[in-house]
């Protein structure tokens, strides 16, 4: 079949112009320009602080068009301004704003799946406390479809300073019985009449208040940060790809 050379090539550049770099020096080089030009605005991880957060479906279902001529030209009328750069670089601004908002599983993963999944099960401890795809411990949340749920800014977060934001449900708590017992887990629910613990072995207690002598919930998570930083890049790329569905066919 032929198919007219012009219209090939206008397919070609159609399809260029609408997706955005995926590769790690890419998304690296518009974080590098992201911390520079944007974060004094938007915040260190585009949470939003002068600016609006960067974290909302609104932007999330921009695209990249659109995020690329919003960085070029501005607001006008608002504080957001110009930002006259090369193409390369406002392609390289727009796939790192992709990353803040898309799930981790269809993101580009930063590090070595295989190498992670090792780490997971071996050196790193984590499945002493977490369920991955049927395997692994308690009482931490199942990460079995954590790819699908959080960005990979957010595993990061997770993965490297545990206490920062603590999961519903998974607060740390020690509860001394009246008969001198104690139990170490999280609270999956407390009140001041009743408090459910989930303990290291996946136990459920329900403990009524007349049975408890003291019920301690720590600020900080159960989950230590992680003792080798260099380990992040691929522990965060295994727990990127836990997803039931597998990756949504999606936009970059
Ligand atoms: C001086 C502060 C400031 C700086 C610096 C800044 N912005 Fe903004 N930005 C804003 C403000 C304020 C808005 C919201 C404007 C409005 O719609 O009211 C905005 C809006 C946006 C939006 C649209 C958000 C939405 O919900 O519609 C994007 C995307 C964006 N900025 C990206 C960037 C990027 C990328 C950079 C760095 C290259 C940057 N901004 C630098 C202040 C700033
Ligand atoms: C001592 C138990 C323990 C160990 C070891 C542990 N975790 Fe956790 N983890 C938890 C608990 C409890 C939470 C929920 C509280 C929180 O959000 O910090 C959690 C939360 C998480 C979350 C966030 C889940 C969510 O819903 O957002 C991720 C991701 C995670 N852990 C990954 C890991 C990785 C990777 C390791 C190994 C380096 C690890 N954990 C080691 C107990 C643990």
């Amino acid at each position: 079949m032929m198919v007219p050379m012009r219209l090939l090539l206008f397919c070609a550049l159609a399809a260029h112009a609408q997706r955005l770099p995926q590769d790690p020096a890419s998304i690296d080089a518009g974080r590098q320009l992201y911390l520079g030009s944007c974060s004094g605005c938007h915040g260190a991880t585009g949470e939003g602080s002068q600016g609006p957060s960067l974290l909302s479906g609104r932007v999330a279902r921009m695209t990249p068009q659109a995020l690329i001529q919003t960085i070029k030209n501005g607001l006008p009328g608002t504080t957001m301004p110009n930002f006259n750069l090369a193409d390369e670089k406002l392609r390289h601004l727009a796939a790192f704003l992709r990353t803040l908002t898309a799930p981790a599983v269809n993101a580009p993963i930063p590090g070595d799946p295989e190498r992670g999944r090792t780490l997971f099960f071996g050196a790193a401890k984590c499945s002493g406390c977490h369920m991955a795809g049927g395997q692994g411990g308690y009482p931490g949340p199942d990460l079995t479809n954590i790819g699908a749920e959080r960005t990979l800014p957010q595993l990061r977060e997770s993965v490297l300073k545990p206490s920062e934001r603590i999961a519903v449900g998974f607060r740390s708590a020690i509860v001394t019985l009246r008969d001198g017992r104690t139990i170490h887990g999280v609270a999956k629910n407390h009140s001041n009449y009743d408090a459910q613990i989930l303990d290291n072995r996946g136990q459920l207690h329900l403990l009524s208040r007349d049975g408890i002598a003291k019920l301690e919930l720590r600020d900080g998570s159960l989950m230590p940060p992680l003792a080798d930083p260099s380990q992040a890049n691929d522990l965060v790329s295994f727990l990127a790809r836990q997803a039931t569905r597998g990756a949504e066919g999606g936009k970059p």
